[in-house]
């Protein structure tokens, strides 16, 4: 039988704060599959992510087939804006929440996993992490500083990433991204440069996946997934009504599951996917493929 084997692999989701999002539904794909999972947290949630984790508050959704619990092997601050320390300014340095989880730099990163498992330890890296601070805004509305903050953080980090973790990788490492539709069409309300943001995190996944392949032998893919009440999304506002219009006009009438997006996920990371790299593949109901609204008419 066919099936998603992932036994032996060990796996870095950068961007899992909560049980909410796509990068916790990848983590516990990946570990259906029977890989192991470690987690890059942003510095501002992990507090919270720990104690949800040590309370028993994410049990429910950490069950897992066979009944345990997802574990996560380990647990590593990650603020993906700075390449390394000295990037970051003095005002976080010195923050509360960032002042005593150590370098939480990408290049930090990349020297605790050499520290923890040594320099051939990884085998897929998730980036399903963005941020854009004036998503609320319209682009014309949207300052420099706040576009430029929003490709750095949801974009370039893929970069940053591939570069610094890619030596670390094993022969036919997989490296996967989340991106989003307003990538590549119109989405009002998808604001402040984040749209600009995935489009370009999707032209990076094809020439990162050709970089990364040949210096590497990785394979870099992204994922442009329909909308989902995550804590990120929540922020953008209107998710719910989001999710509603694509239940109404995808071919699929159906809501999208986090775990739909795992599945996809965990199989873009096997060796069953051996022959993709540089592809965006739509997980979202069919919804990208449609080019006029069924819920406006009657057209059925
Ligand atoms: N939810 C949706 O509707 C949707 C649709 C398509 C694509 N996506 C993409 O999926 C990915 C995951 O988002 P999600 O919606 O599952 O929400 P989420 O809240 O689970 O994930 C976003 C994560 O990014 C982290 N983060 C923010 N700034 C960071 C930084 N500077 N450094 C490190 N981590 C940082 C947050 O702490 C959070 O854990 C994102 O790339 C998002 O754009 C989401």
């Amino acid at each position: 039988m066919l099936s998603i084997d992932l036994r032996g692999k060990r796996a870095l989701v950068a961007g899992i704060a909560d049980d909410g999002g796509y990068g916790f539904a990848i983590a516990k794909a990946l570990t259906e599959a029977g890989a192991t999972v470690c987690t890059g947290t942003w510095p501002p949630a992990l507090n919270i992510f720990q104690n949800l984790l040590e309370r028993g508050k994410m049990d429910e959704s950490r069950k897992l087939a066979d009944g345990s619990l997802l574990q996560f092997e380990r647990i590593y601050p990650l603020d993906a804006a700075y390449d390394s320390l000295q990037d970051a300014p003095a005002e976080i340095r010195t923050n509360k929440r960032y002042k005593d989880v150590g370098d939480f730099s990408v290049d930090g990163l990349r020297q605790r996993l050499v520290a923890d498992f040594g320099d051939q330890s990884l085998d897929i890296v998730i980036h399903s992490l963005a941020n854009g601070p004036e998503v609320k805004n319209p682009l014309l509305a949207t300052s420099r500083a706040g576009y430029l903050a929003a490709v750095s953080v949801s974009a370039y980090s893929l970069v940053s990433l591939v570069s610094r973790l890619g030596p670390l990788m094993r022969p036919h490492g997989a490296v996967l991204s989340l991106s989003y539709l307003a990538g590549e069409r119109v989405v009002p309300g998808y604001g402040g440069g984040m749209s600009a943001a995935k489009a370009a995190l999707e032209s990076d996944t094809r020439t990162l996946a050709y970089e990364a392949g040949r210096k590497y032998g990785l394979r870099v893919n992204t994922i442009s997934a329909g909308p989902l009440a995550s804590r990120a999304a929540s922020a953008i506002g209107q998710i719910q009504k989001m999710v509603e219009y694509y239940t109404a006009n995808a071919p699929l009438p159906e809501e999208l599951t986090a775990m739909e997006v795992g599945t996809v996920g965990a199989f873009l990371c096997s060796p069953l996917a051996r022959g993709i790299s540089g592809a965006t593949i739509y997980v979202d109901k069919g919804y990208h493929s449609m080019g006029v609204e069924i819920s406006a008419g009657n057209l059925l």
